[in-house]
């Protein structure tokens, strides 16, 4: 079977991701989970990706903590790299939602370098790998400086991040996961890696409501019961904020589902940069040097196909959840 890798600020929709993969394990092994931050600190993200594997039966699954600062930040400075207010509204202070769930028995175990075990599976399995990074980009970037042979070692990226045609989540121009690190982002973008771009455009099109929720809560199963409540938080928050999208928008698994079957959504091919400074810093946009440049690296995706993909979100993890 093909190889998955996630990369991921767990977070409500990065465990959704999580019960996508899963869900979806005679196409795809999940062989890690890296942890980056953003929605959460990465020691946060890790021990909430351990608790979710647990609660799914799968402690076989190794997590490795990544770079836990964006590449401009000095901690030795600025203290440890802590999440805005803002995520800490949209994820809630446990990153779930506020909604209960056990501490995985590998909790304390972690070590590793997440970049490291990139690298090597990029190297092992070469164009059988596939790589969704969901969170601050920082850990990727910091594989293809590190590596540079990566970039061309047959590995796919499909991440979540970036607005191209719609505003952005955090400010006018910029998606929270590109804002994070948006350093990291550019040079991801602009290092030639090939990289599908999963973001605004499409998955706020995605949108899951209380209907999809009652469905696990009926299961009454633990898993059922701890989706629920989790994304009914999610669901909560866009209601308030963004009551235009419907429900709340399912960005993380849509990239993880793309990532399996990118027929799933329509891309065009712009070679993209970050902005870096002013009102602007963090938005996606096309890169005006690159633009004639007849090899598009990068593929921004601005359709999908959404009644097929909310189709094998419910079944996947409602099968999964059952358990
Ligand atoms: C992205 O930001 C995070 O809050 C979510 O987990 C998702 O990855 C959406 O902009
Ligand atoms: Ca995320």
């Amino acid at each position: 079977a093909r190889k998955l890798i996630l990369d991921l600020d767990t977070g409500i929709d990065d465990t959704l991701a999580i019960a996508y993969a899963l869900g979806s394990a005679d196409e795809v092994d999940l062989i890690g989970i890296t942890g980056t931050y953003g929605n959460v600190t990465v020691r946060r993200g890790v021990r909430n990706s351990l608790a979710v594997l647990h609660l799914f039966g799968r402690d076989d699954v190794p997590v490795y903590p990544g770079v836990d600062h964006p590449l401009a930040y000095d901690p030795a400075v600025n203290g440890p790299w802590e999440p805005s207010a803002g995520s800490v509204a949209v994820h809630a202070p446990n990153g779930v939602g506020g909604a209960t769930i056990p501490d995985s028995p590998r909790a304390s175990e972690p070590d590793g370098s997440a970049v490291d075990f990139i690298i090597d599976a990029a190297r092992t399995y070469g164009e059988n790998l596939v790589i969704v990074p969901t969170g601050a980009m920082t850990t990727m970037a910091t594989v293809l400086k590190t590596a540079p042979d990566i970039r061309d070692s047959g590995a796919r990226i499909t991440l979540m991040g970036g607005a191209l045609t719609v505003p952005g989540n955090v400010s006018p121009g910029a998606e929270a996961n590109i804002s994070q690190d948006p350093e990291a982002a550019d040079y991801l973008f602009r290092c030639g890696a090939r990289t599908t771009m999963i973001g605004l455009d499409v998955t706020h099109q995605t949108a899951l409501t209380r209907k999809g929720t009652a469905v696990w809560r009926a299961l009454g199963t633990p898993a059922g019961d701890f989706l629920a409540d989790m994304t009914d938080y999610y669901i909560d928050f866009y209601l308030a904020h963004q009551p235009e999208i419907g429900g709340c928008g399912l960005h993380d698994p849509l990239a993880v589902a793309a990532a399996l079957d990118p027929m799933l959504v329509t891309t065009l091919g712009v070679n993209l940069k970050v902005d870096l400074d002013g009102a602007f810093r963090g938005r996606t946009i096309g890169d005006r040097a690159r633009l004639a440049d007849p090899d598009k690296h990068t593929q921004v995706a601005l359709g999908v196909d959404v009644p097929e993909f909310l189709e094998r979100f419910m079944t996947r993890i409602t099968a999964l959840a059952a358990k």
